[in-house]
């Protein structure tokens, strides 16, 4: 009858296919009358769906929508269509994607999209003689060279970055050697064990030292991790009235997160390095609110007012966008290559040389839009590429499953890097 979600599936249910698990390998047949022991199975081993009698996810949708206030439905709805202006409606992502985002508006769990106008109003009123200043330069001929060229305060990364960098780029560097260059900075050190016993890796057992750390997670991917997290300690002092610094690191560990648990579902290796380019994928705007703040507003404003898309008003104004300069800023700092292709091709997964990755990253920034927990400023949901959902070859139903674990994942990891943030 159809093929629904894992969550939806109930005992008696009659199984229409067989349950396979993400590897293909068969773990219930078809015909069989599901019970608990079989539920727990499929949780175990991360099945995202299954194809039931009698049931239709049509129907799911409809009871679970009906349980909320019709008034509250409307509204939701008319935010929805508003939101995803800019999307393929018919596409069975985004459908999936309206269906989930509805039900989050309705139920009252995006405060967020209200509390914005009014801020962004006070600030537009404030800056208003500049705002229209910017307006008679259009495009505006900027040069990134002063903000992320060689003699810039942003050009290099601290010391301690360059030497865990050097060091996993080392044949000859032992897992030892790495230990060593974490264990300098303490902070540093303190952060990565809090990290790894965080949700983010849900270790059934505490671990209480860096080297047992380094040994279950490995080397690179800890190395990577450390790296990722203490970037964002770069970024201070953007006035507040530009970005909510704190709604910017949610959108982004969200992403981090949702980009994790995408990756698990691919098989990839090395999923922190995914969630490090999530973490990292909007950094772009922190060049552009850290130096040109007025130039930013002005952005936002017009998507706002023309109901464009942010980076759309950013090539507008910039002649490019967040994205490009982010990607130049990764590479001005020397990360690897496949991190600087995924942070500069979020938004366009089909010009990059590593397309799953960045399908990856381009999917989870939707994600993290839709769940409408934080924002880098974007107002609506970014343009989905049906190119990336080809790569990426997953089903609708893994977009619940997987915003429902990043959801239970976000405030643990959250705390973690934000809070440093701050202090650090
Ligand atoms: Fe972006
Ligand atoms: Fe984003």
């Amino acid at each position: 009858m159809g093929i629904i979600n894992i969550k939806d599936l109930k005992p008696k249910m009659v199984l229409l296919g067989d349950i396979k698990d993400c590897r293909g390998r068969l773990l219930i047949s078809k015909g069989t009358v599901l019970n608990e022991k079989y539920l727990k199975i499929c949780r175990m081993w991360g099945v995202v769906e299954a194809d039931v009698q009698g049931v239709s996810p049509e129907d799911l949708y409809a009871s679970a929508i009906n349980s909320f206030d019709a008034a509250a439905v409307t509204a939701a709805e008319q935010i929805v269509q508003e939101r995803f202006c800019h999307n393929d409606m018919t596409h069975p992502a985004i459908r999936e994607l309206v269906r989930l985002s509805t039900l989050r508006i309705a139920s009252g769990r995006i405060p967020y999209l209200v509390e914005t106008d009014q801020d962004d109003d006070a600030a537009i009123q404030r800056h208003k003689a500049e705002l229209d200043r910017i307006r008679k330069r259009i495009p505006l001929n900027v040069n990134t060279a002063q903000y992320i060229g060689d003699t810039t305060k942003l050009s290099t990364l601290p010391a301690i970055y360059r030497q865990i960098i050097d060091a996993i780029s080392k044949p000859s560097s032992s897992t030892y050697d790495i230990e060593k260059v974490i264990r300098m900075d303490t902070n540093l050190a303190a952060r990565v064990l809090k990290i790894v016993n965080s949700a983010f890796y849900s270790y059934p057992s505490k671990i209480d030292s860096l080297s047992h750390a380094v040994n279950i997670i490995g080397t690179k991917q800890l190395s990577t991790l450390a790296v990722g997290i203490n970037i964002t300690s770069a970024f201070k002092n953007i006035p507040s009235e530009i970005i909510n610094m704190k709604m910017f690191w949610k959108h982004s560990v969200l992403c981090g997160i949702c980009a994790k648990v995408i990756a698990g579902y691919k098989n990839i290796q090395n999923t922190e390095r995914m969630f490090v380019a999530g973490l990292l994928h909007d950094i772009g705007r922190l060049v552009l609110y850290n130096y040109l703040p007025i130039e930013s507003l002005f952005a936002a404003t017009t998507a706002r007012g023309n109901h464009s898309l942010l980076t759309v008003a950013e090539r507008d104004l910039f002649n490019f966008d967040h994205s490009t300069i982010g990607g130049d800023l990764l590479n001005k700092w020397q990360l690897s290559l496949s991190l600087e292709d995924c942070i500069r091709h979020h938004h366009d997964p089909e010009r990059s040389k590593n397309r799953v990755e960045a399908s990856i990253i381009h999917l989870a920034d939707i994600m993290a839009n839709v769940m409408g927990i934080g924002s880098s400023g974007e107002r609506l949901i970014p343009l989905f590429k049906q190119e990336a959902w080809v790569q990426l070859g997953i089903t609708p139903n893994t977009l619940s499953v997987t915003m429902e674990q990043a959801e239970q994942q976000l405030e643990d990891v959250f705390e973690l890097i934000y809070t440093d943030e701050q202090t650090h």
